[in-house]
């Protein structure tokens, strides 16, 4: 339970928001007029604040420009049809976090400064939350090593902000994902499990190389014999085969352990299919596609929320499919909206009311 905690607040005079057109806007590139920061220092948190979104001044030789100890969040808030706002499983991603900060040699940060901070942020900037479907608040909580020393050594000093950004659907047309071969976005005993920023780091150039053939991500596979898929793009993916819902399992510690994901799990079990998390091969998909019964793939994240993908290209062959025939996925999409925008009973408790 989170205790009442008082974090020092300097408002912005004048808000930015009229100046914003909250319909539409594009992802990441507008912020609120507020952000909070945090120091840890001597071995403790300190310097909480809430402060106007501004520049941070850095030196040349901050250690995570040089050595990528950095990593990140992403979290959504909501406001339903009365004005209130929540925001969507918050402690799960809190949870994930201090996984990622312990894989990365990092301090965790205490629940105070994280969810209370973040609630009372959201609180000051809660008119920047769109109201329309589709939209919410993003919210990009974010820790790096902010030692000005460039010796590889983990830092004794870091930063933590939480910056907040009104967003549209981020991928908003079905996607034609290429089936990597070559590249890797991890393997065992690294860090495919930790949000670390340097994961999408080396996607980029793999991710343009995709683009080039016409594909809007990949489909990232595993390093030994790049034929069991893991991730899509900066997605979870899954599959319906029949009357299943398949998605590679997190055993081998290459997945990230998204919460849309789970959600996603939960309400394919209310809708009655079976789910299963498991090995799934590259082979399995072409084999089910073969027989007719590869009916739907999505991908599922933060940003992304449950997006379709039209078409598989693994080598020379090609999975396409008809979305507007689909039936799963759009209603996976249509009960996981109705509960963040306030339009359904969360059952499940996964609202936290800011
Ligand atoms: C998210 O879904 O929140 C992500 O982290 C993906 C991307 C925007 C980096």
């Amino acid at each position: 339970m989170v205790e009442a905690y008082s974090i020092p607040v300097t408002k912005i005079e004048h808000s930015r928001l009229p100046g914003v057109n909250l319909e539409n806007i594009p992802f990441g590139r507008t912020f609120t007029d507020h952000m909070l920061e945090a120091d840890y220092e001597d071995g403790e948190w300190k310097n909480v604040e809430i402060k106007p979104y501004q520049p941070l001044v850095i030196n040349p030789s901050l250690a995570a420009l040089h050595y990528g100890q950095a990593i990140f969040e992403g979290i959504k808030a909501y406001k339903n049809q009365a004005g209130e706002a929540f925001i969507f499983r918050p402690f799960d991603n809190y949870n994930r976090f201090n996984i990622s900060a312990a894989r990365m040699q990092m301090p965790a940060v205490p629940e105070e400064i994280f969810i209370e901070g973040m609630r009372q942020l959201i609180a000051l900037d809660k008119n920047w939350i769109p109201a329309m479907h589709d939209h919410s608040l993003y919210i990009r909580p974010f820790m790096f090593a902010s030692d000005e020393m460039i010796g590889v050594r983990p830092s004794e000093k870091y930063k933590f902000l939480i910056i907040l950004a009104p967003t549209g659907p981020y991928y908003s047309a079905p996607m034609r994902i290429y089936v990597e071969e070559k590249y890797t976005r991890a393997a065992p005993g690294g860090v495919g499990q930790a949000k670390a920023a340097g994961n999408y780091g080396a996607s980029m150039f793999v991710t343009a190389e995709a683009k080039k053939q016409g594909y809007d991500q990949v489909l990232w596979t595993d390093v030994y014999e790049h034929k069991y898929v893991q991730e899509a793009g900066t997605m979870n993916v899954f599959f319906v085969i029949g009357d299943t819902a398949v998605t590679p399992d997190l055993g081998s510690g290459t997945i990230l352990a998204g919460v849309t994901r789970d959600s996603v799990m939960t309400i394919l079990e209310e809708m009655g299919l079976k789910v299963e998390e498991r090995p799934v091969s590259i082979d399995t998909l072409m084999d089910a596609y073969k027989a007719g019964n590869l009916r739907e793939v999505f991908g599922t994240g933060t940003a992304a929320t449950v997006s379709l993908i039209r078409e598989l290209r693994y080598k020379d062959f090609v999975m396409s499919f008809d979305t507007a025939k689909w039936t799963v996925t759009p209603e996976i999409k249509h009960r996981l909206d109705a509960i963040r925008e306030g339009e359904a009973a969360d059952t499940h408790g996964w609202m936290f009311r800011v």
